[in-house]
């Protein structure tokens, strides 16, 4: 089965716009990164389709553009089956998810997006199928009313999360595997950044690949997205192929610094600083000073700034270390008693 005819029709509430399907890479092969998921993977597909079985339940998490999604189609293509997709926010009664779950034909995969946003009662009703492969649905209404047990073909069930902390144990536990998402190195990322030029038809040479992987924030998405932009800054100032200087400015442009943060990192944690004597703030407050919702800023703009090493999560609140001190050019403050 080729990406072509399955990857359109699966894409109809999610965030990515639709050019950036066919940037999507199909297959294991032409994954860059994450070894180590990439490899558990790849052994968990040998495995069952050397035994003609269907894949186990796969838990996917990591911040937001690393591949869970493109994850979920390349395991669809690799088993050779066809993958549902949906997202917990949109299965808004059980009988959404019934009409899912029975018509799945045997070894297909259900992509449930945004998992950890499935209601509760939902999330209960997956429990049997996800187990026992079998879902309780009611018949008529009032003293009529009696429970109706379903067989369901065995089905694979892969979850999305840039959330993993929100997802209940119960549901955590159903999973065969549990596969988490790091940000990607600079190095991956250029070649990510590559292929995607030659998908494009841009030219670009390494030094400008490198440049963008830099400041993409270890995600391929923004290196996607950062890598449109500069084609269209080249095409339209410098007339050429991409390389570091045209690369550099067109980023500089768009207010992304060295180190790839843009303009909201930079608020955030100027905020922390002037705002907050360097912290601890809680996440409430700093949404409100800097104007973004604080979903956003959990998920998006934080992980990255505290696997860099400039914010610290305590339970007090947030806090500025030394090295936001020092990019912004401030004397270092004595730590704190
Ligand atoms: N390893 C990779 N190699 C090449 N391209 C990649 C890779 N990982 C992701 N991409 C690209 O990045 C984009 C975002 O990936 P994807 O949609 O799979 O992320 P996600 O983890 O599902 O994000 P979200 O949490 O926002 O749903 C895709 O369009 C894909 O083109
Ligand atoms: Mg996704």
């Amino acid at each position: 089965m080729t990406s072509e005819n399955i990857l359109p029709s699966l894409k109809s509430d999610l965030p990515d716009a639709p050019f950036d399907v066919s940037l999507r890479p199909p297959l294991f092969g032409e994954f860059c990164g994450q070894a180590r998921a990439v490899e558990r993977l790849q052994l968990l597909v040998e495995a069952a389709s050397q035994r003609g079985d269907t894949l186990q339940h796969i838990l996917l998490s990591g911040p937001p553009g690393l591949g869970k999604t493109t994850l979920a189609y390349i395991l669809g293509n690799a088993m050779g089956v066809e993958v549902k997709t949906t997202s917990g926010p949109a299965i808004e009664k059980a009988g959404d998810l019934a009409g899912l779950l029975t018509t799945m034909p045997r070894g297909g995969i259900l992509f449930i997006d945004e998992i950890h946003r499935l209601q509760p009662v939902i999330e209960e009703y997956l429990y049997p199928a996800m187990e026992d492969f079998c879902v309780d649905i009611m018949i008529d209404q009032g003293p009529n009313a009696r429970s109706v047990r379903l067989n369901l073909a065995r089905f694979t069930l892969i979850g999305a999360t840039t959330r993993a902390g929100m997802i209940s144990s119960p549901l955590r536990s159903r999973f065969g595997m549990n596969c988490r998402l790091d940000y990607y190195e600079p190095q991956e990322l250029q070649k990510i950044v590559i292929r995607t030029a030659g998908l494009l038809d841009v030219r670009i040479d390494d030094a400008g690949g490198l440049e963008i992987a830099r400041r993409s924030r270890g995600t391929p998405r923004i290196a996607n997205n950062l890598l449109r932009w500069v084609r269209d800054f080249a095409q339209v100032r410098t007339k050429g192929v991409i390389n570091e200087q045209s690369a550099s400015q067109a980023l500089t442009m768009l207010d992304i610094d060295e180190e790839g943060f843009d303009e909201m990192d930079k608020r955030l944690l100027e905020a922390i600083v002037h705002k907050f004597a360097g912290g601890p703030v809680g996440l409430h407050s700093l949404a409100v000073a800097v104007g973004e919702e604080a979903g956003t800023l959990e998920e998006v703009h934080e992980p990255y700034l505290i696997m860099q090493g400039y914010l610290q999560r305590t339970p007090q609140g947030r806090i500025a270390t030394s090295k936001v001190y020092i990019k912004l050019g401030l004397p270092v403050p004595a730590p704190k008693k």
